[in-house]
C-alpha cells in the first residue's frame, strides 16, 4: 500500500513578531538573525488560540481539499510538543473541533520529527491493513514555551499547523523511511514542564548538518535511489544555513528545496505539513514525484522518508 496524500491543510495566527520587534526584546539585530537563520518574522498565537485550534483549522481546510469529512476517516494522530494541556491530548481536542465521529485519536511528541513519525504509524497502519485513512497533523504554539529574554531560542520559533489527509492507494510503490532517535544527546534541546526551552545551538547545528544527510542518504538506498530521482526535499524548517549545508553534503540543487523559514520560522512538527501545503497549493507538485521529507530536534530525534505522489 502506498500513501496518498488527498488533501492539505494549514492555519497560521494572524499575529506577527518581525525581528525589528524582537530588537526591542533582546540584544539583536535584524541583519544578523537573518544571515545566521534565514529567519525575517514568525507567528505568535493570540490568548485565544491553542495547538487543538489552529489544528482544527488545518484539519478543515486539509478534508475540502480532499473533498471529504470528518466521517470519512478512520484515525486521528496528532504531532505537537507543545500542548498546553496535559489532559485531554490535543488529538481528542482536534477531534472535538471537527465533531461527529469516535475514531481513534492520540498524540506524537517526538519534536521536530513529529510529522515523519506520524507517516511512518500512518504506512504501518496501512500496510497491516488495519485503516485505510488517517487525518495528520502538526501543530504548535512555540511561544508559550520560548524564553523571550534569551537571544539564542527566541529568535527561531513560531506558531502554526499544518494538516494531510492520507489515504492507502494500491500502487506499485510503497513509501521508504527511517527514524532515529539518540536519546543520549538529548541535553542538547529540552524544556521542563513549567520550564522554557533550553537549547546548545551549536551542538544542534552540528547534529543536523552531519545526522539529516546521512539519513536521506539511508531511505535513497533502501529504495535504490540517487538525490537526481528526487523531485523536491521537503525539509523541517529549524534554519535556512541548515537546509543549504544538507543540500551541498547531498550534493542536490538547491532550488529542489523549498523554503518557507523567512515567514514562519521554526514550526517544529509544524513545519513540514505547513510547507508541504504552501507548495502543493501553488502547484508545484506533480502525479508521479518522488518527494524527500526529513524532520529533525528534540530527543535527539531524527528521520526521514520517500513518498511518491499519487
Ligand atoms: N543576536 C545577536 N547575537 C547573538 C544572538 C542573537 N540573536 N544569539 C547569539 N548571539 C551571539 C552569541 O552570544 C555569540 O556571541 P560571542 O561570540 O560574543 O559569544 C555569537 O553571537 C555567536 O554565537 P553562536 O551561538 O556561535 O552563533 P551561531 O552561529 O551558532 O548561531 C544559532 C546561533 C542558534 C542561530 C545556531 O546555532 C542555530 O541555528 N543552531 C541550530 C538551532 C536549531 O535549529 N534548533 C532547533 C532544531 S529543531
Amino acid at each position: 500500500m502506498n500513501i496518498k496524500i488527498c488533501g492539505t491543510g494549514s492555519a497560521l495566527p494572524e499575529k506577527v513578531i518581525t525581528n525589528k520587534d524582537l530588537e526591542k526584546m533582546v540584544d539583536t539585530e535584524d541583519s544578523w538573525i537573518v544571515d545566521r537563520t534565514g529567519i525575517s518574522q514568525r507567528h505568535v498565537a493570540s490568548d485565544e488560540e491553542n495547538v487543538a485550534s489552529l489544528g482544527t483549522l488545518a484539519a478543515k481546510r486539509a478534508l475540502e481539499m480532499s473533498n471529504m469529512t470528518i466521517a470519512d476517516i478512520d484515525m486521528i494522530l496528532v504531532a505537537t510538543c507543545s500542548d498546553d494541556d496535559r489532559l485531554p491530548n490535543c488529538a481528542c481536542m482536534i477531534q472535538k473541533g471537527l465533531g461527529g465521529t469516535t475514531v481513534p485519536a492520540f498524540d506524537i511528541n517526538s519534536a521536530c520529527t513529529g510529522f515523519l513519525t506520524a507517516l511512518t504509524i500512518t504506512d504501518a497502519y496501512f500496510n497491516s491493513g488495519m485503516y485505510k485513512r488517517i487525518l495528520v497533523v502538526g501543530t504548535e504554539t512555540l511561544s508559550r514555551i520560548v524564553d523571550y529574554t534569551d537571544r539564542g531560542t527566541c529568535i527561531l520559533f513560531g506558531d502554526g499547523a499544518g494538516a494531510a489527509v492520507l489515504e492507502a492507494v494500491e500502487s506499485d510503490t510503497r513509501m521508504v523511511s527511517s527514524l532515529f532517535a539518540n536519546g543520549e544527546k538529548g541535553d542538547a534541546l529540552t524544556c521542563t514542564a513549567a520550564g522554557k526551552v533550553l537549547m546548545d545551538g551549536q551542538g544542534v547545528y552540528k547534529f543536523a548538518t552531519r545526522c539529516v544527510p546521512q539519513v536521506i542518504n539511508d531511505v535513497l538506498s533502501k529504495a535504490a535511489l540517487t538525490t537526481d530521482d528526487i523531485d523536491l526535499f521537503v525539509l523541517h524548517q529549524a534554519n535556512k544555513r541548515i537546509i543549504d549545508s544538507i543540500a551541498r553534503t547531498l550534493k542536490s540543487d538547491i532550488n529542489k528545496f523549498p523554503m518557507n523559514i523567512a515567514n514562519v520560522g521554526n514550526m517544529s512538527s509544524a513545519s513540514i505539513p505547513v510547507l508541504l501545503d504552501e507548495i502543493n497549493r501553488k502547484k508545484l507538485i506533480k502525479k508521479g514525484d518522488k518527494i524527500v521529507l526529513s524532520g529533525f530536534g528534540a530527543g535527539l530525534t531524527y528521520g526521514a522518508c520517500i513518498i511518491t505522489w499519487e
